[in-house]
C-alpha cells in the first residue's frame, strides 16, 4: 500500500474521531516510522528541537492512534495496524453502502464529559485527591472576586490548560491561587500545589508529581518516560495543578525568563502541557514571565496570562484589620504603596509601632518611607538584575515624568539594542509602569521603587 494513502487514512481517522488534523509534526514522525527509519535523530536536526521532544510527541501520537483504532499502536506495530483498518474500512464502507457516521468530536472533550459530567445519578462521585504540599495557610482573604472569576472562567468554561499567574512580589499570586483551589477544587479528580522556592529539576518536580498518583516502585528512572506518564495522568483524570515560585526556575544576572543551566527541560514541559490534549490545567505563578508562555497564549490556544494588579478598594480590609486609624488618608497610603498587600502589610505594622497607627502622622513624613523587611523583600528581583536593566531603572528613578524608550538612548552606556531589551526584560519583571498614549509608550517606576533605586543605587 502507497505510504501517501496509509498517511491521508491516519489523518482521516483522527480527523473523524478527534476533528483535529495530524500536526506537521506528528505527520513527520509518521512518515519516518512507516518507512522503517529511525526518526527522533532527524525530526529534532530537521526541526531544530530536542530528540527528547520528538519521542515524547511520538508517543502522544502512538496513543492517539490508540484511541482512533481501537488498540495498542506502537512504532513496531503502526503500519501494519493502519493497513490492516484500512483494508477493513474499506470492505465494510462498500457493505454499508459508504453509510459511515463523521463523529466530529474532540478526544479531549469527550473524555473530560465523561469524567466530569455523570452520565446518571446512580455513578459513583468522584474522589478528590488533595495534596497541597506545604502551602501556607490562607487566614484572611479580602475580595480578589473579578479575578476569581475570569480564573474559573478560564479553567472550567475555556478548558485552559496552561495559566501563568504572574505579577510583582507579594501582590498576591499564592493566596489567590490557594483560594481559588478552595473555590474550584470540587470540579476535579485530583488537587495539587508545590512550591518551586528550592529550584527542584524537572525530574524532581516530575518524580514528586508522580508519587500522588502511583507507588514509588511504579515510577520510571527515565525522564521521557515521567513525563509521558505525568501526560498519562492529565489526561485520565482532571487535576489541577499549581506550581508556585516558577521564577527560581530562571537565573539571576540574566534577561527576566531565561531557564537556569539545567532547567531547560521545564520549558519543554510546560509547551507539552500547552500542546497535548488532556483534560487538566497547570496554573504557574512567578513574578518573570516565563519566555514560551508569551509566545504559547495566543486567541486559539489553551494557554492564558493574567497578570495581577492591585487589591484597590479591598486593600483597606488589610489596613482595617491592622487597626490603624485616620480612614480618610487611607486612599492615599493604598495609592503610593500600589495596592500591594504585603507591601501594605509592612507599611502598617510600621504604622502602629511607630506613629500609634495614625496613618495622616505617617504621611506627613517624605513619602515613601521603606520599612526594613520591605526592602529586604525588593531586594531579591532588584538582585536579579542585568548590569543594563540596572541602569535604566536608575534612569528612569531619576526622571519626574514617564519617558519614552528612545529617551534613554545616549543616556545609558549601553547600545540602543540592549537599552530595549533591557525595557522589555523589566517589564517582564513587572517592575515598570507602561502608559500607553496615543501615539507613543512610556515607562516610569512607580513611586515605592523610585525610593528603592535612590536609596539603594544612586
Ligand atoms: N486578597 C488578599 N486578602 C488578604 N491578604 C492578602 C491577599 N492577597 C495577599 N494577601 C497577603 O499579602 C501577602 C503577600 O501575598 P502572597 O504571598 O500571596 O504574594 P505573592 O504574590 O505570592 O508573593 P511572592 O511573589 O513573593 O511569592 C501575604 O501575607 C498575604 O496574606
Ligand atoms: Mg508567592
Amino acid at each position: 500500500m502507497e505510504l501517501k494513502e496509509v498517511l491521508r487514512f491516519a489523518d482521516d481517522k483522527v480527523f473523524s474521531k478527534t476533528g483535529k488534523h495530524l500536526d506537521d509534526l506528528q505527520e513527520a514522525i509518521l512518515k519516518e516510522v512507516l518507512q522503517g527509519r529511525k526518526y527522533a535523530t532527524k525530526i529534532a536536526q530537521d526541526r531544530d528541537c530536542t530528540e527528547g521532544y520528538v519521542r515524547v510527541a511520538a508517543s502522544e501520537l502512538w496513543k492517539i492512534l490508540s484511541d482512533v483504532l481501537g488498540e495498542e499502536v506502537s512504532k513496531g506495530n503502526v503500519r501494519a495496524i493502519l493497513e490492516r483498518a484500512k483494508f477493513y474500512n474499506h470492505s465494510s464502507a462498500i457493505g454499508e453502502n459508504y453509510g459511515t457516521v463523521n463523529h466530529n468530536v474532540n478526544i479531549c472533550q469527550e473524555r473530560a464529559r465523561s469524567l466530569t459530567k455523570p452520565q446518571n445519578s446512580q455513578q459513583t462521585p468522584k474522589q478528590l485527591h488533595i495534596d497541597l504540599g506545604d502551602a501556607p495557610e490562607i487566614f484572611t482573604f479580602f475580595d480578589r472576586t473579578s479575578e476569581l472569576s475570569t480564573l474559573e472562567n478560564w479553567i472550567t468554561g475555556d478548558r485552559t490548560r496552561l495559566i501563568a499567574l504572574l505579577g510583582i512580589s507579594g501582590i498576591g499570586k499564592t493566596t489567590l491561587s490557594l483560594r481559588l483551589i478552595d473555590q474550584i477544587k470540587t470540579q476535579f479528580d485530583y488537587v495539587i500545589y508545590r512550591s518551586l522556592r528550592f529550584s527542584p529539576t524537572l525530574d524532581a518536580t516530575l518524580t514528586n508529581l508522580l508519587q500522588i498518583f502511583s507507588q514509588p516502585s511504579e515510577i520510571p528512572q527515565n525522564i521521557e518516560t515521567k513525563i509521558s506518564q505525568i501526560l498519562d495522568y492529565l489526561r485520565k483524570y482532571r487535576c489541577l495543578i499549581v506550581l508556585d515560585d516558577v521564577q527560581m526556575l530562571f537565573s539571576s544576572g540574566q534577561l527576566a525568563g531565561q531557564y537556569k543551566t539545567g532547567y531547560e527541560d521545564y520549558q519543554l514541559f510546560f509547551k507539552l502541557i500547552a500542546d497535548v490534549c488532556h483534560q487538566s490545567c497547570l496554573i504557574l505563578n512567578s513574578w518573570e514571565k516565563p519566555r514560551e508562555i508569551a509566545r504559547l497564549s495566543k486567541e486559539d490556544r489553551p494557554v492564558r496570562c493574567f497578570v495581577l494588579g492591585s487589591l484597590g478598594e479591598a486593600a483597606k480590609e488589610i489596613l482595617r484589620s491592622e487597626n490603624l486609624s485616620d480612614e480618610e488618608t487611607w486612599e492615599t497610603l493604598i495609592d503610593i504603596y500600589q495596592g500591594n498587600p504585603l507591601w501594605l502589610e509592612l507599611t502598617a505594622t510600621l504604622i502602629r509601632e511607630l506613629f500609634g497607627g495614625r496613618v495622616s502622622e505617617f504621611l506627613q513624613c517624605e513619602m515613601p518611607i521603606l520599612d526594613e523587611s520591605l526592602q529586604f523583600q525588593l531586594s531579591q528581583p532588584f538582585g536579579r538584575l542585568t548590569p543594563a536593566e540596572l541602569a535604566v531603572m536608575v534612569y528612569l528613578a531619576n526622571q519626574a515624568e514617564p519617558v519614552a524608550v528612545s529617551e534613554c538612548f545616549n543616556k545609558i552606556p549601553y547600545s540602543s539594542s540592549a537599552i530595549v531589551n533591557a525595557v522589555r526584560s523589566l517589564g517582564n519583571r513587572f517592575l515598570l509602569d507602561i502608559i500607553e498614549e496615543e501615539k507613543i509608550t512610556l515607562f516610569s517606576l512607580n513611586p515605592v521603587l523610585k525610593q528603592y533605586v535612590k536609596t539603594q543605587y544612586s
